[in-house]
């Protein structure tokens, strides 16, 4: 359906749990954040119920995010039966890849078709660090069982900040240049324990200097529904991307709402407006009512972020939206 200012939104980013298997410091603070309860979690059912709705609106495009997604019991079966649905023509992840080694090829036999993998640095020291104790070779090792087993595109993020990997992205240039990846590199935004990292923000000008690639042409389209802008320079087999979140927002284009793990809808990534729809699942209402919820969520999605505005923070953390 289009909102208000006239943009189709057909991209619903679920995330199906706030817990994860890492704790990246730009998105978790030290001492943790409180894990939602079972009981306040949408049940699987709950979420194939929303799904099935959202279809009725003109959803297509589902990405499932965490925390990590992976983690949560069942999922393999949810993703079989959400892949299953009618109305659902992309069906895909957001990881941090650690248990992708083992559930790769199963990911891809119930019917995902792709998987965006958060990789900020291949440098295990650095990773140990930023992760606070995950294991890289893990991630990477990931990595390429999902090319392995034909998940396709195999997307990279990479989050760039200062004095922790802005070092490093010309290591991301070989991947990208021996492989069919698609690195992406993240400006960080200032969401939750981010916004303490605000001094060590890296624009992309300055990574395209960092990378030191002479000429950003042409632009190159990649399957995805997201912002990034993508280019293949000479001789890659993969591609890359920038995502250019702060310096340029891409709020005219934007395709897309997100569900949390808790049941609430948010018309957008940044604002602490939510419509819940966990009440209205469990108070009995019919599709119908939860429908008119929803489109009239999505009608009132704001025209852009206003992510420099720190009156505006809300109080949820990264891994408690799902990026
Ligand atoms: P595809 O293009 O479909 O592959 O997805 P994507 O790149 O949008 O998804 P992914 O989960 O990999 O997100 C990559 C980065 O973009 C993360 O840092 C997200 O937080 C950020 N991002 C995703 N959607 C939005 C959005 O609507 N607004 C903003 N500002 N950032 C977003
Ligand atoms: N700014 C930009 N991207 C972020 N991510 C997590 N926190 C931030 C942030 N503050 C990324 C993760 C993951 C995706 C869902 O969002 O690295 O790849
Ligand atoms: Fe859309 Fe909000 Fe992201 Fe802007 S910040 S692109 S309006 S979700």
């Amino acid at each position: 359906m289009q909102d208000q200012f006239h943009r189709q939104i057909d991209y619903l980013r679920i995330s199906v749990t706030d817990r994860c298997n890492l704790r990246c410091k730009y998105c978790m603070p030290a001492d943790g954040v409180q894990w939602m309860s079972h009981e306040s979690i949408l049940s699987f059912e709950e979420i194939l119920r929303l799904m099935r709705i959202s279809t009725q609106l003109g959803f297509r495009r589902f990405r499932i995010t965490g925390g990590e997604p992976l983690v949560r019991k069942g999922i393999l079966n949810f993703l079989q039966e959400g892949a299953q649905l009618p109305g659902v023509e992309d069906l895909m992840l957001t990881t941090n890849g650690m248990l992708l080694p083992e559930m790769a090829a199963e990911l891809k036999a119930v019917g995902v078709q792709r998987v965006n993998i958060s990789l900020d640095t291949m440098n295990q020291e650095h990773f140990a660090d930023i992760t606070r104790g995950g294991d890289v070779s893990r991630v990477i090792q990931g990595v390429f069982r999902s090319l392995e087993v034909g998940l396709d595109p195999v997307k990279i993020n990479v989050v760039v900040v200062r004095g922790f990997n802005s070092d490093e992205l010309p290591s991301f240039l070989d991947l990208a240049r021996q492989y069919p990846l698609h690195v992406r590199f993240i400006e960080l935004m200032p969401i939750g324990i981010s916004s303490e990292h605000r001094a060590d923000f890296v624009p992309i000008k300055e990574m395209k200097e960092l990378l030191g690639i002479q000429e950003y042409v042409p632009k190159l389209a990649i399957r995805g529904g997201g912002p990034a802008e993508y280019f293949r320079p000479h001789g890659f087999k993969g591609s890359i991307g920038f995502i250019s979140a702060m310096s340029r927002h891409f709020c005219d284009t934007c395709n897309r709402v997100r569900l949390t793990a808790d049941g609430k809808l948010r018309p957008c990534l940044h604002s602490k407006h939510e419509v819940d729809l966990r009440e209205a699942l469990r108070n009995g209402n019919t599709d119908a009512d939860i429908l008119d919820l929803f489109a009239h969520a999505v009608w009132h999605k704001p025209v852009e972020h206003h992510m420099n505005d720190e009156a505006l923070q809300g109080v949820r953390v990264m891994s408690q939206i799902g990026g």
